[in-house]
């Protein structure tokens, strides 16, 4: 009986948990939406643009277009205005590990913590990262393209810059809770054996479970903290904001730090002397 391993037990079961939370937040459109790495608001999106699409040889299409661009430009000159909801756009973006969720906001985007009612979400995939861009743009009315609304080359160069760190946190996260697992069952077979394997053994699975949501946590940090600055530097201008994801970084770093405190209990048991029972010249079990 080894009952410091309870420790590492409920410690384990913790960051499994928790990882798995940080992993599937935002499944569905209504399971842990709030727990997202960041949320984009594009409800002003294009705000302070001017559109000109007079560019063409003023045919039947042009005639459209100015009509178009008339009704977009008095759009944009009202402060209170939804732009993104009258160019059929979503008014935010919840973006998750492995996927993002779109929505509106109630009862309207200029009140400040507005509910939000989410419409739809993506396809759950490892390699997802997300691409407002891209995803903007299929989405944009025929005629009005990202350069009417000045989309900043900013942004696109910072989801170039977290395409391969995305990737590699989802990887990490599920490496995490593969440890994290393995953890919990080590520090089971820990309880009720006193032998130097499975001390070891408990150890080597909470360090490696400490070391993959470590830096799954670091990844998803750098990864949030570049996202939300570009676009807050660069987007501020046409009428987007983001916000960084308070509680799932508060979910993943608390999954990290008690990991690190199982590492330090099942080291102090590798080194430990060896118990009592052992003097006593019981049989030592594994
Ligand atoms: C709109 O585009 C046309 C052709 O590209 C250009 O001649 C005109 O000056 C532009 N108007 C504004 C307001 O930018
Ligand atoms: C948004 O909703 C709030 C609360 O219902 C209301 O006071 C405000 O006037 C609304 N704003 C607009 C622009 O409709
Ligand atoms: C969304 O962004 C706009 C413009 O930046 C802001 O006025 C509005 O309050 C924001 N809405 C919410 C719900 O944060
Ligand atoms: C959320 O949006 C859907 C579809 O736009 C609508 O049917 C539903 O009533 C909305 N829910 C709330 C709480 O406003
Ligand atoms: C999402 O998955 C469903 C069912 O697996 C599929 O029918 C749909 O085409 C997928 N959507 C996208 C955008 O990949």
């Amino acid at each position: 009986m080894r009952l410091s391993s309870l420790l590492t037990l409920a410690c384990a079961i913790a960051a499994l948990v928790l990882s798995l939370l940080c992993l599937f937040a935002g499944s569905s459109k209504s399971f842990l939406q709030d727990a997202d790495l960041l949320t984009l608001n594009i409800s002003r999106i294009g705000h302070g643009s001017l559109f000109n699409t007079t560019d063409g040889d003023g045919g039947a299409l042009d005639n459209l277009l100015n009509t178009l661009e008339g009704d977009l430009n008095d759009l944009l000159n009202d402060f209170s205005s939804d732009v993104a909801t009258a160019l059929d756009l979503p008014d935010f973006f919840n973006v998750h590990v492995m996927d993002f969720c779109e929505g509106v906001y109630k009862p309207n985007a200029t009140l400040k913590n507005a509910q939000e009612n989410i419409t739809g979400c993506s396809n759950r995939t490892v390699g997802f990262h997300f691409q407002p861009t891209k995803i903007i743009q299929e989405h944009l009315p025929d005629g009005v393209t990202l350069d009417d609304l000045h989309w900043p080359d900013e942004i696109r160069d910072a989801e170039r810059a977290i395409r391969v760190a995305s990737t590699a946190m989802t990887v990490l996260y599920i490496l995490g809770v593969a440890f994290a697992g393995t953890a919990v069952l080590a520090a089971l077979w820990s309880i009720f054996t006193n032998g130097r394997l499975s001390a070891m053994i408990n150890f080597l699975m909470d360090a490696l479970a400490f070391l993959a949501i470590g830096i799954a946590s670091a990844i998803a940090t750098a990864v949030i903290v570049k996202a939300v600055d570009a676009v807050n530097k660069y987007g501020d201008d046409i009428g987007i904001a983001a916000y960084k994801g308070g509680k799932f970084l508060g979910m993943t770093w608390a999954a990290t730090a008690v990991m690190l405190f199982a590492s330090v209990v099942s080291i102090a048991q590798c080194c430990a002397p060896r118990s009592r029972s052992r003097r006593y010249g019981e049989k030592d079990g594994y």
